[in-house]
């Protein structure tokens, strides 16, 4: 089962792709993830999508599909994984829509999770990620067991530095101008479902499941 999480910043996609995955056994694979490990250890890649990460901006696209084909052409990809993050822009589908092609493969659900502006600016102040695996907690609504470390792997949580409140609102205006097309896109191709992300986090999931069966 190939999934994408399609949603704007903050909507909740990393939170259900983790239920997803754990569900249903497939990979859980996110860009953000992905380039923030890289920042984490210091890498090249990690220092150029710093730069644009801090400011609210997408990192290009070209460095974003290559990483992005890499970690789907790896092993454990090969019966399904759920994407968040990726793709977020109209070329970035395109791409991968190519790429499946060639394997005489496509996506099989694209899940919109729906949540207004002013939902997502309160919640994106709460948030807390691990550093380490990349977990997300609310410290009202997801709070960890333990203020400041991670349940699932003992770490220390901090807030992005990509979610204050102005870098937020750059992030939305790119989201509704570049990545909101996507929801056409997967219209198109016959497999958008749309869910109520304003819901508790258990209860979104719950509309995920019917969907996914
Ligand atoms: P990325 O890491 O993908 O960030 P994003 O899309 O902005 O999404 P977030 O991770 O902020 O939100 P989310 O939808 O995963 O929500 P979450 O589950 O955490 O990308 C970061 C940056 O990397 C981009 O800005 C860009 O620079 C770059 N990048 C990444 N991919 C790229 C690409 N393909 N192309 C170009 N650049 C790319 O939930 C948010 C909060 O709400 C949490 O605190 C959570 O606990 C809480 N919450 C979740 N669900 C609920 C609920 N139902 N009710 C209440 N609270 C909830
Ligand atoms: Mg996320």
């Amino acid at each position: 089962m190939k999934i994408v999480m399609l949603g704007a910043p903050g909507a909740g996609k990393g939170t259900q792709a983790k239920m997803i995955a754990e569900q249903y056994g497939i990979p859980h694979v996110s860009t953000g993830d992905i380039f923030r490990m890289n920042i984490k250890n210091g890498t090249e890649l990690g220092k150029e999508a710093k730069t644009y990460m801090d400011k609210g901006e997408l990192v290009p696209d070209e460095l974003t599909v290559r990483i992005l084909l890499d970690r789907v052409a790896q092993e454990d990809c090969k019966n399904g994984y759920v994407l968040d993050g990726f793709p977020r822009t109209i070329p970035q589908a395109e791409v991968l829509d190519a790429e499946l092609t060639k394997l005489g493969d496509a996506i099989d659900y694209a899940i919109n999770v729906d949540v207004p502006d002013e939902n997502i600016i309160r919640r994106m102040s709460g948030r807390r990620a691990c550093v380490s695996c990349g977990a997300t907690y609310h410290i009202v609504h997801i709070p960890p067991k333990k203020e400041g470390i991670c349940d699932k792997c003992g770490a220390e949580l901090i807030l992005r530095d990509d979610d204050k409140e102005e870098t937020v609102k750059n992030r939305l205006n790119i989201y509704h101008a570049q990545t909101q097309p996507l929801i056409d896109f997967y219209t198109n191709k016959g497999v958008l479902k749309t869910v109520d992300g304003t819901v508790d986090s258990a209860e979104v999931f719950a509309a995920i499941k019917v969907i996914l069966g």
